[in-house]
């Protein structure tokens, strides 16, 4: 779905991308081990989903674990694993009886036969849900995601579906996860680094981007209300001008 420049700023975003960055630090500064940190993430996740719901925020997509995470120490990529098994476990009626649709991006195939059955269940119990589409991207890369899209475009190419000249932005975009949304609005990192480590790369060419040094365990209801307070006084433009964003928003 293309951005429409007449639906700028002074709206709450359609969709918001997080990168839950601060985990480990937030348990290091306790002298906690970093599973305990990304135990408290999971508290911090729960309360980004309510602020989205109070707030009408439409989606919302979650950055749990890189296609690069697998290669941190086997003890946290089993502790990891084991929380997102226990939350799968224990989340979802909660989830879908507040009208939340659940989605995973990402290779799902690379995680055990039990988180994966899991994924596929709360994906099915949830989607007639419409209040808010919750992603939670999984051993998901922005570039793994568009060389998947690319790969697609070529396995259609090689069938005679599709001719190479008709490939172009629409053609990939389609291809890319979560084509069906509009892309996010607003990007949220905590943690106090600002780089967007290979999330959702071709869906955040115009996303409005936000940081704050905040871990993400520490995040509340009042740290999250900043970013889309300070979105809604940003100008979005597309490329285009002031003067024809102005004209737009008013014809
Ligand atoms: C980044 O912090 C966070 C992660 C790699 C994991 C995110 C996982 C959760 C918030 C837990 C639960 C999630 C769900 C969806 C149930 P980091 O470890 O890189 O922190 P650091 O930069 O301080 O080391």
């Amino acid at each position: 779905m293309t951005a429409d420049p007449a639906t700028a700023a002074a709206q709450v975003p359609r969709h918001l991308a997080i990168i839950m960055d601060g985990n480990g630090r937030w348990a290091q500064r306790r002298r906690r081990p970093r599973a305990i940190g990304h135990r408290a993430g999971a508290r911090a996740v729960n309360l980004s989903i309510d602020f989205c719901l109070q707030r009408g925020i439409g989606a919302l997509t979650l950055f749990a674990f890189s296609s690069e995470n697998w290669g941190r120490p086997e003890e946290e990529v089993g502790a990891l694993m084991k929380l997102f098994l226990n939350a799968l476990e224990r989340e979802v009626d909660e989830l879908d009886r507040r009208g939340v649709r659940v989605r995973f991006i990402g290779e799902r195939e690379l995680f055990a036969e039990a988180i994966r059955e899991r994924m596929a269940l709360a994906e099915a119990q949830t989607s007639a849900n419409t209040r808010l589409q919750l992603n939670i991207a999984a051993s998901y890369g922005g570039r793994q995601d568009i060389a998947a899209a690319a790969r697609a475009l070529a396995v259609e190419v090689a069938a005679g579906r599709l001719r190479p000249e008709d490939i172009d932005e629409a053609a990939v975009g389609a291809r890319v996860a979560l084509a069906d949304l509009p892309p996010p609005d607003l990007f949220i990192r905590t943690g106090g680094d600002q780089r967007v480590s290979n999330f959702l790369l071709w869906q955040l060419a115009y996303t409005e981007l936000w940081f704050t040094e905040t871990l993400w365990p520490d995040v509340d209801a009042g740290v999250l209300q900043q970013a889309p307070d300070d979105y809604a006084g940003r100008e979005r433009r597309f490329g285009l001008t002031s003067a024809q964003i102005g004209a737009e928003a008013s014809a």
